[in-house]
This record gives C-alpha cells, sequence and structure tokens, in this order.
C-alpha cells in the first residue's frame, strides 16, 4: 500500500493569498492520498514508514498549465521576433519535423526527461499535429512519471504545407488518437488541442467542441496574445463579438468540458467576462509574454476578479521548464505592470505567485496542487543548504528564496507524483 509519513519543514498555499508553514512537521499521505498535514504525528499513523526530510523544504509539485514538448529542441534560441512571425520562423519549422518518428524519439526523450527531473508534477502538453509521435509522447511522459494532459494538434488553415491537414483528416486523426490513448495510461490523458483560431477553421473547430464533448474530455488552446494575432482573428471571423467567442461558439470554452487557454495579454471585458462566466482556466506564461514581446497580461484583474489562473511555461515561448522561474518572472512582470500601466493594480505577492504555480494550476487536473485532506500527494522536497544565510531564516522565508535563488535547480531531492516516488 502506498501510504506512508513524510517528515519535514512543509509550506502550500491553500488559498490565493494564504500560505500555511509548519515546521518539522508531518503529512500523512494514505493511497497516495492526503489524510492531512500535522504539527504532531497523530497516534493513527505511528505505524506508517516515515520518509524522513528533517530540514527540508517540502512543497506542493509544480503545476505547468502550458508547454509545447516539440518546442523544448529550440528553448533558448530565436527569442527575437513577435508571435506571428516567430511561428513561421521557428516554431513550425521545427513542429514539422515531429512527422518523422525517429526525430520525435530523440527529442521528445530529451523532453521527458527534462521534465522528470524538474519541479513539475502535472502538465498541460501540446504536441504537433502528428499522431504517432504524439502517442510515443504520451508513452515517454507516462513512463517519466508525470501526470499530464497531451494533444495532438490540430491545424487546418493559414500554417505551412507539411503542417496543414483536411478538415476531414484533422477530425478523423483526432477521433483515432483518442481511440489510441483511451484506457492506455494511468497517468497520461488526452486533450483536445485546436492550436489557436487562425490555423482552425469554423468547421474544424465545431467537430473538435463535439469531439471533447461527446468524449467528456478537456481542451487548451491560445486566446488574445499578441495585437496582430487578434486583428487576423477579427478579419477572419467578423461575426464573432471577441476572440473568445469563437471558441464559444463551437462548445470549446468550458460549456462542456475543463478548458485552459494559454496567455490572455488582451483579453477584452466582454471576453472576460465570458471566461470567468465558464471558468475557464487562464496560463499565465510570463517568460513568453516578454520574449515573444506580447505584452503583460492583467494578472491581478483576473485574481481580484475570481477568474482561475496557473502558470504555464510555455517553452519555447518561454526558455525554462522551471516553474520556480515562472513564479520569479510573474511577480516580476507584475511590478511592470503597476509601474508603467495601472497603479491601481497591486504586485503579486509571493504566496500568490506560489498559489498559481500549485494550487491554481492543479485544480485543471482535479485535487492537486495543495496539501489539503483529499488531495493527491504531489510533492518536491528541497534542500536549500546550498543556499546559505548568515542569519537563521523562518520558514516562509526559505521558500521564498529557494524559489527566488533557482532552488528547484540546484537542491531538488526527491518528487513523488500520486503518492509514488520517482526520485
Ligand atoms: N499561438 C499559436 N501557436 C502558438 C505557439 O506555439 N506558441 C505561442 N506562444 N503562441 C501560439
Ligand atoms: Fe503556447
Amino acid at each position: 500500500m502506498n501510504s506512508f509519513v513524510i517528515k519535514g519543514d512543509i509550506v502550500f498555499c491553500p488559498y490565493q493569498r494564504q500560505m500555511v508553514a509548519i515546521d518539522d512537521g508531518y503529512i500523512v499521505v494514505r493511497d497516495g492520498v492526503i489524510e492531512l498535514p500535522y504539527v504532531e504525528l497523530p497516534d493513527s499513523a505511528k505505524d506508517l514508514p516515515v520518509h524522513d526530510f528533517t530540514g527540508k523544504l517540502v512543497m506542493p509539485g509544480m503545476v505547468d498549465l502550458h508547454i509545447h514538448a516539440p518546442q523544448y529542441a529550440f528553448r533558448g534560441l530565436g527569442a527575437d521576433m513577435e508571435l506571428l512571425d516567430w511561428l513561421t520562423h521557428y516554431a513550425f519549422k521545427e513542429e514539422a519535423k515531429y512527422s518523422d518518428r525517429e526525430y520525435a524519439e530523440k527529442a521528445y526523450t530529451m523532453f521527458a526527461d527534462a521534465l522528470r527531473y524538474s519541479a513539475t508534477t502535472r502538465a498541460a502538453v501540446f504536441g504537433t499535429i502528428h499522431r504517432e509521435s504524439t502517442v510515443l509522447l504520451m508513452d515517454k511522459l507516462e513512463k517519466n512519471g508525470i501526470v499530464s494532459y497531451v494533444g495532438k494538434v490540430n491545424m487546418d488553415r493559414n500554417s505551412p504545407e507539411s503542417l496543414t491537414e483536411t478538415t476531414e483528416d484533422s477530425y478523423r486523426e483526432t477521433v483515432e488518437f483518442l481511440a489510441e490513448v483511451d484506457g492506455r495510461y494511468r497517468n497520461t490523458y488526452p486533450i483536445v488541442t485546436p492550436r489557436f483560431v487562425p490555423s482552425c477553421t469554423d468547421k474544424l473547430l465545431q467537430k473538435l467542441g463535439w469531439l471533447s464533448e461527446q468524449h467528456d474530455i478537456p481542451v487548451q488552446s491560445h486566446l488574445s496574445e499578441n495585437p496582430n494575432e487578434i486583428k487576423w482573428v477579427k478579419e477572419l471571423c467578423p461575426e464573432s463579438r471577441f476572440y473568445g467567442e469563437v471558441y464559444d461558439s463551437a462548445g470549446l470554452f468550458g460549456s462542456n468540458t475543463n478548458t485552459v487557454m494559454a496567455h490572455c495579454v488582451w483579453s477584452t471585458d466582454d471576453e472576460i467576462a465570458l471566461m470567468k462566466e465558464r471558468g475557464v482556466f487562464i496560463a499565465h506564461c510570463p517568460a513568453s509574454n516578454m520574449n515573444v514581446a506580447s505584452g503583460i497580461a492583467p494578472i491581478r484583474r483576473y485574481l481580484t476578479e475570481g477568474l482561475k489562473v496557473g502558470l504555464g511555461s510555455d517553452i519555447a515561448g518561454g526558455q525554462s521548464v522551471s516553474i520556480f522561474t515562472a513564479m520569479v518572472e510573474a511577480m516580476q512582470l507584475s511590478r511592470l505592470y503597476w509601474r508603467h500601466i495601472d497603479s491601481t493594480k497591486k504586485p503579486l505577492s509571493f504566496p500568490e505567485a506560489l498559489y498559481m504555480a500549485t494550487k491554481g494550476g492543479g485544480r485543471f487536473f482535479g485535487k492537486a496542487g495543495s496539501f489539503e485532506r483529499g488531495f493527491e500527494f504531489d510533492a518536491i522536497v528541497i534542500d536549500d543548504s546550498a543556499l546559505p544565510h548568515p542569519q537563521e531564516l523562518n520558514l516562509r522565508q526559505r521558500a521564498e528564496r529557494a524559489v527566488w535563488l533557482g532552488g528547484d535547480q540546484k537542491g531538488l531531492v526527491a518528487k513523488y507524483v500520486r503518492g509514488e516516488r520517482l526520485f
């Protein structure tokens, strides 16, 4: 049985503005699910084996709500264009290579390894249009132990020939993709993945909306990332009042299944209101906001208005798979937003960033991203002794500093997903 006690310095965020810190505490895990965190070990748990991480930080696993697996190969290269040119010059050229199984095998092995040894325990992942390599990607993620939603991407217009499917092929391949992976994995699930409105006809979106509803499969896509992209969507879909309404008309905007939209940098009041009404998750990708010069998403507004927000690395729009890095960038960008755009929008605090990185995105997966009763036990353990300080720091300060100083790179010593220890 997968039942044990974790001992260590425990930090988590059950609410947006509330960080809980338990010095030298315990988490009782039964069958991979959290009973409760404790200050003192209760008698009822005294028979369980103890995984002793005394003196180390124990935090919920990080959730990456938006990452492109095929773009991992060129992360850190070519952040010198804005979105539409960047897609044409870098992303599409790389993604076309995944028609080749051998290339996919090589590149996806590197990607899956990178996620395994990162602080990420859950991720929503874009593949490419290619069914075979997307299934290969899922096989590798399953083997490497994280929990993920993975999508075969759909593209049937305005794309290079090598990445353009016919509407019928795109739909049929998606149906076959869903059939192929149905029941194949424990921790890896399919997700319907229209790339974005410019690359999907209305007809394809309608069919995907129907599929998502029929099979009860969640949806991921991109929304209101870049001004030229939004202008283009207006030209392509003149009958829609705003970008998100195009997805909504196809049943791809949270009305039927969980939906996550990346970016939402330029969402209008109407779009924001509909996201709230439909419970659409926003994947905030701060590195990508900067690297492809999209702008700064108004995250304070989303949090204040009660929208669901998580963090994404958006590899390769973002350069790093580290969600610690994304937390830092989200806090930094929120300060620039406050200074340069709107001084009524208070910068993000550390607990807010940690909340978004864990339970904020974790809710997309159900009970994940926190150390509360009934949550699946996903955790990372960080040895922060490599970050010495001349004074005694309290646990909250240690956690904050570990995030800012890249403790997930230097000190990640253990990782658990659904109660299974990966390393
Ligand atoms: N919009 C459509 N495709 C993409 C992509 O691959 N990356 C980003 N950042 N935005 C997109
Ligand atoms: Fe993206």
